[in-house]
């Protein structure tokens, strides 16, 4: 038996068995097909932001439920999102019909279940801010509600990650009724003469912005930004500070966020690319499959990057996606 897994990457690869997930039933039903595979379990959506070995020694359910439901709670309005739901069309979705808070989130490829596994994050706004709760079904098919503090929520993180066993089945978020757009970034920024206009236009620009800089991954295949931007201490970034005029620097809880966009970039690896894995040129933080590339090939590009990024600026790079195995 195999089960092929869908991922953005193009790479071919199959769990030991799986199947479709269209409600909370069928997630306990087909644990208990894993259960007695004698196989873990692990949901995915989309496949976005996975890199899945050729063969994964798993049972992979595929969420596919569906259904938003809308409400208000003390005066504040909430949705409700099942996990299988397009997150862009949330996004789109919410925007029309004045619930705001996730506009810059716009195009982020995935489904809304995996959005808080990596707590999605773009132009100064995360999924956390706007989480009430997560609804998951647990290693015991039993549901329960995680509240946003029981998420253990930081940059591309959540305790979803290191739990594959909670599968997420739907994610409840409280909007605003206000529009407060977040537009401090450069990119953003320059998207406007003088103001934003409404919640339609800011998800406008912030998809033309993603449009110019990042791969479509039905064209080019890829799983969005490869490494995480690493957090270094002080003295760390005052020595890169020799080396970079302009070094890209940011001072976060815990030491300094540098742009590892730009430590690849600095290190040449754009013009590096191998006949099937490459770095997208406007944002190099994205590798891409160029045809054909299979795991052991990204893994082995992904790991010299790491390497020299390393050697050549003593800044060890994490991967931002969930490896697979
Ligand atoms: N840069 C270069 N060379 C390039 C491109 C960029 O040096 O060719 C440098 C520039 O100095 C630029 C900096 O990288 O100022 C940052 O680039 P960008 O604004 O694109 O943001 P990022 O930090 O590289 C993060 C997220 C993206 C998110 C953007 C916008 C991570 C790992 N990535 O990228 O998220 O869209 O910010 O907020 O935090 C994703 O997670 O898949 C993703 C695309």
């Amino acid at each position: 038996m195999s089960y092929p897994i869908p991922n953005t990457l193009n790479l071919p690869a199959n769990a030991q068995a799986g199947g479709l997930a269209t409600s909370i039933e069928d997630v306990r039903r087909l644990r208990e097909m894993a259960d007695d595979l004698g196989l873990p379990f692990r949901a995915i959506g989309a496949g976005s932001n996975i890199v899945p070995e050729y063969e994964v020694a798993e049972f992979v359910a595929v969420m596919k439920n569906r259904g938003v439901k809308t409400n208000v709670k003390q005066g504040v309005p909430h949705v409700d999102v099942a996990a299988g739901e397009n997150w862009h069309d949330l996004v789109t979705y919410c925007a029309s019909k004045g619930l705001h808070g996730l506009e810059n989130l716009a195009l982020i490829p995935g489904t809304v279940g995996a959005a808080p596994i990596q707590n999605i994050g773009a132009y100064g706004v995360e999924i956390s801010d706007f989480i009430e709760s997560v609804t998951v079904c647990d290693e015991h098919g039993l549901k329960q509600i995680l509240s946003q503090s029981d998420c253990g929520f930081s940059y591309r993180e959540s305790t979803f990650k290191t739990q594959p066993e909670l599968v997420v089945v739907s994610v409840q978020l409280a909007l605003s009724r206000e529009f407060n757009p977040r537009l401090d970034y450069p990119d953003v920024l320059a998207e406007f003469d003088r103001s934003v206009g409404d919640a339609n236009a800011l998800v406008t620009a912030i998809t033309s912005i993603r449009q110019r800089k990042l791969p479509d991954p039905a064209i080019v295949p890829n799983v969005g930004s490869f490494f995480k931007n690493p957090v270094v201490t002080v003295s760390i970034a005052s020595r890169l500070r020799e080396k970079f005029k302009n070094l890209v620097a940011y001072e976060v809880q815990g030491g300094i966020k540098l742009s590892a966009a730009q430590l690849i970039d600095h290190a040449g690896w754009k013009d590096r690319p191998t006949d099937k894995v490459g770095c997208w040129q406007q944002q190099p933080l994205v590798l891409v499959n160029l045809g054909g590339a299979t795991t052991e090939d990204v893994i082995a590009y992904a790991t010299a990057i790491q390497q020299e990024v390393l050697a050549l600026y003593g800044v060890q790079l994490e991967l931002e996606p969930s490896l697979l195995s």
